[in-house]
C-alpha cells in the first residue's frame, strides 16, 4: 500500500513523504542562507543572500503552514520500536520541528510586514501586507525568528543522529518508510 496518498500504520504515504522531503529541502536551504548573511556587513552580497532569502520564504512559507496542518491531521505511522525514553524523545524532537517550522513560517513574513512595507519577490513581485504597520513587535519577531532558526540546527541534528541510529544500528528500515519502499 505504500501507493496511498494516506499515511498507514507502517509507512508515510505519498502526500506526507513529498511534503518531508520538500519541506526539509526548504528548511535546510533557508537555514543556510540565512546563516550566511546573518553576520555579512551591509552592501549589496548581504543584500543579495537576504533578498533570495525572502524570495524563497514567501512561497515556502504557505507551503510549510500546509504541511505542518497535513501532519497534525494526519494519523502517523506507529512509533518504531526502541528503548521508551528513546521513542518518547523522537516524538517531542518531531514536534518542536513542526513548531519551529510553524513559528517560522509566520515570523518571516510578519518581520517585513511589521514595517508596513511588502514582501519583495526579486523584482517579481511584492506582497503588500494585509495588516496596518505593526513596528513595536518589529525587533521581537526578529529575536524569535533568529532564536528557532537556531533551536532548528539543534533539532535537526538530533533528528539526523536518530535517523542514523535506526538506520545502521537498529536496522528497522525507518529510511523505506519515508521513501515509499516500506
Ligand atoms: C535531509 C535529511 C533528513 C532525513 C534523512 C530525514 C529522514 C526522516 C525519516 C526517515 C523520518 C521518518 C521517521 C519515522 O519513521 O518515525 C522523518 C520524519 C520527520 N522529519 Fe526528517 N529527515 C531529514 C531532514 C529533516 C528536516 C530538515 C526536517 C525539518 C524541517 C525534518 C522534519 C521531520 C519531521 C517533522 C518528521 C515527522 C514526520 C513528518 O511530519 O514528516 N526532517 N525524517
Ligand atoms: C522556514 C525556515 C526558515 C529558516 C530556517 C530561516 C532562518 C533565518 C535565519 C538563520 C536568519 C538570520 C537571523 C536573523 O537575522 O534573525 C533569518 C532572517 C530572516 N528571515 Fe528567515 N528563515 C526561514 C523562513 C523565513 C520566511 C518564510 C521568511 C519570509 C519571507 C523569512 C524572512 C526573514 C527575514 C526578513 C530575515 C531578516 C531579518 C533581519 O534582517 O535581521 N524567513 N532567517
Amino acid at each position: 500500500m505504500s501507493s496511498s496518498t494516506q499515511d498507514s500504520p507502517t509507512s508515510y504515504g505519498s502526500v506526507s513523504r513529498f511534503n518531508h522531503w520538500l519541506g526539509a529541502l526548504l528548511v535546510l536551504a533557508l537555514l543556510a542562507i540565512g546563516l550566511y548573511f546573518e553576520d555579512m556587513p551591509k552592501g549589496d552580497a548581504r543584500k543579495f543572500w537576504r533578498g533570495l532569502h525572502i524570495a524563497i520564504g514567501a512561497f515556502a512559507s504557505l507551503f510549510l503552514l500546509w504541511r505542518v496542518y497535513w501532519r497534525v491531521r494526519s494519523t502517523s505511522p506507529l512509533a518504531l520500536p526502541q528503548q521508551p525514553a528513546l521513542q518518547k524523545f523522537a516524538q517531542v524532537v518531531h514536534v518542536l520541528l513542526l513548531v519551529g517550522i510553524a513559528v517560522l513560517a509566520i515570523t518571516g513574513p510578519l518581520i517585513i510586514w511589521s514595517t508596513g512595507r511588502a514582501i519583495p519577490v526579486f523584482d517579481l513581485l511584492s506582497i503588500p501586507s494585509p495588516f496596518p504597520e505593526f513596528r513595536a513587535l518589529h525587533e521581537p519577531l526578529e529575536e524569535v525568528h533568529g532564536f528557532t532558526a537556531d533551536a532548528m540546527l539543534f533539532l535537526i541534528g538530533f533528528h539526523l543522529l536518530g535517523v542514523i541510529k535506526h538506520q545502521f544500528i537498529d536496522r528497522d528500515g525507518i529510511l523505506k518508510r519515508m521513501s515509499g519502499r516500506a
